[in-house]
């Protein structure tokens, strides 16, 4: 049976292929489909050799091929980590101000810059530093804007964190500075800062997690001074062609980390700093916030679109990019009214070919997993996850709408679980649920089940 999808209006999809110019760096993306952000856990992976983590691998490499394959206009890597024991996640892609602009580290870049590229994509690299937010079983101890350390979360203990020095804040620029040095000369065509989802950029920027009493706290104008600071570091070193944008997210403003009334300014900020685009999602690791608990109509498929509509008025220049919960090519073309671009997260792991599918007409909306998955953000990530990994191995990724599949892929999660339970905190764990039912790995990449 075919897969299940989400029912759409019949809507013109052209507005969605229409090329998107961004102001500053003259970068013209093909059209408007935003493969968002998600961790691969696909680099390499070494416990105690620090320089061996952080090398995209040849899987890596070819799952970066296959999005720039299927008319993606943007596609957008998952986090990429500025130092090699301060990470989002084991089995990141790494560069830190030590790694030189060659060998295999830096070839193995070019090369995913390369075939991301090859048919006509802009790869744009998410850049992150996790502050308070790196898990203590990497590293006991971290840096944040003020020593308040984050509640154990799912499972999750996090490193203790001590107020950031002048030393670290300007080891931190340096590092985001270096690495887009990096990957410009890589052939990458931009980066985006993750100020997104609880990561240091954002615990600077939110009242909740920054109480400094210095230049980097209190007023948002001093808030905004760390983003700041990074992002002037950064354009004095790439070249003027290279994008940079960043990523926002609505949970820290809606719970009063950054205010109504001060978005505006932090928006002039972006703008006066020549940011390309703004992505706008939700979510930080206390509330990760893709979930659906506000979603009431499908009508509001984009859960954040309220919140665009106060931030959108205070860009011009910088392009809107809304990311979370587009699932319907109706819904895509009317949000292109207020916005630029289209960010699709979780449905370009379940069909890494949506965007070539929706621009040819074959479809007109995403596949609807399965209501347990919908209304379970660690199931939908881990899932996610899962079907990367199975497309990877030349594997067509498993159909989320089918009862069936999701019931033996609950079934792989509890067991990952175990595993990781018994490994007691060990960094030799990594990876996304094996699948185990061959029913979900029988058909070859691009036949669908
Ligand atoms: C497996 C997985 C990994 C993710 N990793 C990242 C990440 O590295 N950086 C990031 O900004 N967001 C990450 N996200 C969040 C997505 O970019 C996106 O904001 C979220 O999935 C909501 O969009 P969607 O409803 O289209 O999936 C991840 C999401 C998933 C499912």
């Amino acid at each position: 049976m075919p897969a299940r999808r989400y029912d759409s209006a019949a809507v013109d999809v052209s507005p969605l292929g229409q090329p998107l110019k961004f102001e500053f760096s003259g970068k013209v993306a093909k059209n408007r489909f935003y493969k968002a952000s998600m961790a691969e856990d696909l680099a390499t992976w070494n416990v105690d050799n620090l320089e061996e983590r952080g090398i995209p691998t040849k899987e890596l490499i070819d799952l970066y091929r296959i999005w720039g394959e299927n008319e993606w206009g943007i596609i957008a890597t998952g986090n990429i980590d500025i130092e090699f024991d301060m990470l989002d996640a084991v089995g990141d892609a790494i560069i830190t101000p030590e790694c030189p602009l060659s060998g295999p580290r830096f070839e193995a870049f070019q090369e995913m810059a390369k075939v991301t590229k090859a048919n006509g994509s802009l790869i744009v690299a998410q850049l992150t530093h996790p502050g308070r937010q790196l898990a203590a079983r990497i590293r006991e101890d971290t840096i944040a804007p003020s020593a308040i350390q984050h509640p154990p979360k799912n499972g999750s203990v996090y490193a203790k964190p001590r107020e950031a020095t002048k030393e670290d804040i300007a080891r931190v620029i340096d590092g985001f500075a270096h690495a887009a040095e990096y990957l410009d000369k890589a052939g990458f065509d931009g980066i985006q800062l993750h100020g997104a989802h609880g990561y240091l950029i954002a615990q600077f920027l939110s009242e909740l997690s920054n109480q400094r009493t210095d230049e980097y706290g209190g007023s948002i104008e001093n808030r905004l001074r760390f983003v700041s600071e990074i992002a002037k570091e950064i354009k004095r070193r790439v070249r003027p062609n290279f994008i940079v944008g960043i990523k926002v997210n609505s949970v820290e403003f809606q719970e009063k980390g950054i205010k109504p009334a001060e978005a505006r300014i932090m928006c002039e900020t972006f703008q006066a700093l020549e940011f390309d685009y703004v992505e706008l999602s939700g979510g930080n690791h206390e509330d990760i916030g893709y979930g659906s608990k506000k979603e009431t109509t499908l009508k509001r498929e984009a859960y954040f679109l309220e919140f665009v509509r106060d931030i959108v008025p205070h860009l011009s220049q910088t392009k809107k990019i809304l990311t979370g919960g587009f699932r319907t090519t109706a819904a895509m073309v009317d949000a292109l009214h207020i916005l630029d671009g289209i960010g699709l997260g979780r449905p370009a792991a379940q069909e890494p070919r949506l965007a070539a599918d929706i621009l040819s007409g074959k479809v007109a909306s995403a596949v609807r997993p399965v209501d347990g998955v919908v209304n379970d953000v660690i199931l939908s990530l881990m899932s996610a996850g899962s079907q990367m990994t199975q497309v990877v191995r030349g594997q067509e990724p498993f159909d989320l709408s089918d009862e069936k599949a999701f019931a033996s892929f609950q079934a792989d999660l509890g067991a990952h679980f175990q595993r990781f339970a018994a490994a007691g905190g060990s960094l030799e764990f990594r990876g996304f649920p094996e699948i185990s039912d061959p029913d979900n790995t029988s058909h070859p990449y691009g036949v669908p089940y």
